[in-house]
């Protein structure tokens, strides 16, 4: 069996993928690659390189020199940081899946799992119960970059044979890694700040809701949709998956029944106006349907294991 690679092994997700990926295939088949070096369970698990997408050479060296067989190429700038720096974002976004998938079809790789994003939606998009396919016309640099990404999978699924899978995820909510740069970050920072202060102060409105997944139902949707046999797999360019959706004052509400104390405020940023671009619920009935797509954690249980598991970091 060949190796896996994973590139973006120190962000939210690839620090929980990288290790569930080691579980089961063990530590010596999972290499970790970042831009900066990872979480200590990460870097201790297993072998780690320092990797920029953008340096193909550096790149194909490492896929050759450790017989990589398949990718999860995660790097990228989300949806804020995206905005900050538009310029970076498509190079990093864009060139490095395409250095990722010249190298797939040129050294005939088995399998490639590039994540997109609720993001590739935009203000024509129906916001209720978002169809697989539908009006596809994203407001954000963040979203642009994922839409054309997804008609690169297609387009060298297509043309090339490779067998590129994705996932356009919702807001990832998670606590071993915090998230880096989104505007659905502030599910994360809340549990943080209920924990610590007991009070947070939320850049997104009261009523905005958004799609939501707790990390330990993303991950088992990545890896099976990349173990799904391939004549089953119907889109190579983003399936819609799903969980839970909700607002910052539902979310809110229910820390209220481990923090009684909590207070949030709200002053809206720039973010709202991108959240107010994707939408609120999603129809994943495709995902379903071809791979078995099934989510296990609903709002309450999610927030209770954010609880524990945050209050347990600050010994709180
Ligand atoms: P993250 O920001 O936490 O992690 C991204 C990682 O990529 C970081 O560790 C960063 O150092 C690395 N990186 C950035 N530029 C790089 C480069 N040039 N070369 C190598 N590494 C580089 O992001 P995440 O939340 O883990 O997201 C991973 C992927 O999933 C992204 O493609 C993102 O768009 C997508 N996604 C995430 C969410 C979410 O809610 N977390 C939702 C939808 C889609
Ligand atoms: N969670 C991501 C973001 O907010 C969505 O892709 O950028």
């Amino acid at each position: 069996m060949g190796k896996i690679l994973i590139i973006g092994a120190a962000g939210q997700i690839g620090t929980e993928l990288t290790l569930e990926l080691r579980k089961i295939n063990g530590n010596d088949k999972v290499i970790a690659t970042d831009l900066t070096t990872a979480s200590e369970e990460v870097m201790s698990s297993g072998k780690f390189e320092i990797l920029d997408v953008l340096d193909k050479q550096n790149l194909s060296r490492i896929v050759t020199e450790n017989d990589v067989r398949e990718i999860y190429h995660l790097a990228a700038l989300l949806s804020g940081n995206s905005e900050k720096k538009p310029k970076r974002a498509w190079e990093v976004n864009m060139d490095g899946l395409l250095n990722v998938l010249e190298l797939a079809k040129d050294l005939k790789l088995s399998k490639i799992f590039w994540p997109s994003s609720i993001a590739v939606f935009g203000n024509t998009t129906p916001k209720v119960n978002t169809p697989q396919i539908t009006i596809m016309e994203p407001n954000t640099v963040y979203g642009i970059s994922k839409l054309a990404g997804e008609r690169w999978c297609e387009y060298y699924h297509a043309k090339f044979g490779v067998d590129v899978r994705s996932l356009r995820y919702p807001g990832l909510i998670s606590h071993k890694t915090e998230p880096g740069g989104g505007t659905t970050d502030y599910a994360v920072e809340i549990f943080y700040e209920a924990v610590k202060h007991k009070r947070y102060k939320c850049f997104l409105s009261k009523d905005t809701m958004l799609p939501m997944m707790f990390m330990p139902d993303a991950i088992d949707g990545t890896i099976k949709l990349m173990e799904a046999p391939a004549d089953g797999i119907s889109t190579h360019c983003g399936y819609n998956i799903t969980a839970i959706s909700f607002t910052p004052e539902q979310l809110s509400n229910e820390i209220v029944r481990y923090v009684p104390e909590f207070e949030i405020e709200y002053e809206a940023d720039f973010r709202l106006e991108i959240a107010k671009t994707w939408p609120a619920t999603i129809d994943d009935s495709t995902a379903r349907r071809d791979w078995g797509w099934k989510h296990k954690f609903n709002l309450s249980e999610m927030t209770e294991v954010m609880f524990r598991k945050i209050s347990e970091k600050f010994q709180v």
